[in-house]
């Protein structure tokens, strides 16, 4: 967890192991988290979409996280949008995220990270 300024705070989900429980913990922290008044952004980086899938809206967008790498966004506007949960904004993810996390993994393209498209949010963001 990463605190920005005096209210906000990134945290992240993450294990290498898979069905443990990350898209449930996300979904609980952040429902829970608009319902008691915060405001939230949830950020799909999973290629597998499962977040997506239950939280975006029939009529969201169809653009993704993966278009906002692809044109080295230097925001979220465009693929942000409001979630089916009251108080959460949601970045879906997409399939062919899964070629962007490579590419990263792989060292091949380090301009670009969430912190570059969430730095109009975050002004000091420490994500990498
Ligand atoms: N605290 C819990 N107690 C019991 N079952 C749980 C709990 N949390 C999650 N589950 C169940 O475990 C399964 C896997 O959960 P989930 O999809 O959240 O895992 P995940 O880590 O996101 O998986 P993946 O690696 O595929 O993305 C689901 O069927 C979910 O309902
Ligand atoms: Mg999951």
């Amino acid at each position: 967890m990463t605190r920005h300024g005096s209210s906000s705070r990134v945290i992240a989900v993450a294990n290498l192991k898979g069905g443990v429980g990350k898209t449930t913990t996300v979904l609980n922290l952040a429902g829970f988290a608009g319902q008691i008044g915060k405001r939230v952004l949830a950020v799909d980086t999973d290629p597998q979409g499962s977040l997506t899938r239950v939280a975006l809206p029939d009529d969201g967008p169809t653009a993704s996280l993966t278009e906002a790498f692809a044109r080295r966004a230097q925001s979220l506007d465009g693929v942000r949008c409001p979630s089916r949960f009251a108080g959460v904004d949601l970045v879906p993810s997409s399939l062919a995220l899964e070629a962007v996390s490579s590419r990263l993994f792989r060292g091949r393209d380090v301009s670009m990270s969430c912190s570059t498209c969430s730095r109009p949010i975050l002004p000091s963001t420490t994500l990498s």
